[in-house]
């Protein structure tokens, strides 16, 4: 019984994959001819990374996120300001949050080395993510390549395209679906906050100025509220405070989001929401129930989040740089 489950989940997983790679003018193992290496250079600079710092992992898939809700999957996130422009980045939705960045210029100056102006810094983005997934313990997945790197990144384009952390479910579902999401889809992926960190500064109202009220957030678990308090105390002026994302098993990729979610320890509205909707407490449920089926259908999801709007062909360009436009 246990492996036909398992041989359903992985077919269908495969499917998913094929549908997927039809519909995108993505290709996996598109440097195959031109630079073979590519993705094994990008496996071991972000193993290298990983060993000296964990939470590079983490960085690297929310990297990838706000780099595909913005403008596609374009590195545009990469950018940075100039005089003349605010850059994606230095957006207040990113500005303190994005980490990662150094591991993408070090792939970036081993692959000039080795074939200059062949790969874009958006599939490099993408592979990054892909490894950190894995090396965190999810399922790996095949990456489509063929990704090209935009040239604008806008502040403000941050705005309208990123979720926040006040969003109720109703929110969330409306902003995924601008993207080509399903609900379902929303719930998958918002498992990514299984790994990883949030600064207080991201929370810190749900602890103490709840909806103008001067109190915490009655959906919070009151242990968890108590502990969070403690980590991030009121009228900390400190903006570096942080707190994992999964306590139980920061560096991660399982299921303890969603066990956290159905016990109230979910750390953002965005988070705790998904349990005010019975179709998505259910998923919330599910998932929790079936780690091997939330694995699967959370790579399959990072797969299509991977193909949003992406410039492909001869447009955009392979920037030799990925924090600034070729001139
Ligand atoms: C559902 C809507 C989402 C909202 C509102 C949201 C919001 C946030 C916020 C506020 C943080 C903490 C930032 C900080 O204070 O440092 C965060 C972290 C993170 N998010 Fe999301 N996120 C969402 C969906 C996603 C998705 C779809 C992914 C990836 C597939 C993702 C991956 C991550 C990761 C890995 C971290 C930890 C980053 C680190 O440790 O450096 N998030 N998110
Ligand atoms: C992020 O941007 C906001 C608004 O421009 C600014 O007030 C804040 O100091 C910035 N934070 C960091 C960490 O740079
Ligand atoms: C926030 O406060 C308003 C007005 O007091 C109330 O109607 C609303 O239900 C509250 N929202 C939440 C999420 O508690
Ligand atoms: C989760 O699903 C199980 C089994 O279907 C059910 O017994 C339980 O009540 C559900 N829990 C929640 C919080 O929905």
């Amino acid at each position: 019984m246990r492996s036909r489950k398992l041989n359903f989940v992985s077919i269908t997983f495969v499917v998913v994959l094929l549908c997927q790679s039809v519909h995108s003018q993505l290709q996996i193992g598109f440097y195959r001819n031109s630079c073979s290496l590519v993705e094994l250079i990008v496996k071991d600079v972000v193993r290298d990374s990983f060993i000296r710092d964990h939470g590079v992992a983490a960085g690297l898939v929310k990297l990838h996120f706000s780099d595909c809700f913005v403008r596609g999957c374009d590195a545009s996130v990469l950018i940075d300001s100039t005089p003349s422009n605010k850059a994606e980045k230095d957006s207040p939705a990113n500005n303190h949050s994005l980490r990662g960045f150094a591991v993408i210029d070090n792939v970036k100056a081993k692959l000039e080395d080795i074939c200059k102006g062949v790969v874009s810094c958006a599939d490099i983005v993408a592979f990054a993510a892909r490894d950190s997934v894995e090396i965190t313990g999810g399922l790996g997945y095949d990456v489509p390549s063929g990704r090209r790197d935009g040239k604008i990144s806008l502040a403000s384009d941050t705005f309208t395209n990123l979720p926040t952390p006040s969003f109720n479910v109703d929110q969330l579902t409306q902003i995924f679906a601008k993207k080509g999401f399903t609900q379902e889809e929303m719930v998958t992926l918002s498992g990514a906050h299984t790994i990883g960190r949030s600064h207080c500064t991201s929370f810190s109202n749900r602890l103490y100025n709840f909806n103008g009220t001067k109190g915490q957030d009655p959906s919070l678990d009151f242990i968890y509220a108590s502990w969070l308090k403690r980590l991030c105390p009121q009228g900390n002026t400190n903006p570096n405070l942080v707190v994992p994302m999964d306590p139980s098993s920061p560096g991660s990729t399982d299921t303890g989001y969603y066990v956290n979610v159905l016990a109230n320890r979910g750390l953002f509205t965005s988070d705790q929401t998904l349990m005010t909707n019975t179709v998505t407490a259910n998923q919330v449920n599910q998932s929790k129930r079936n780690p091997l089926l939330w694995r699967s259908k959370f790579a399959a999801a990072i797969v299509k989040m991977g193909q949003l709007d992406v410039l492909t062909g001869n447009v955009g360009e392979i920037r030799s740089n990925c924090r600034v436009i070729n001139s």
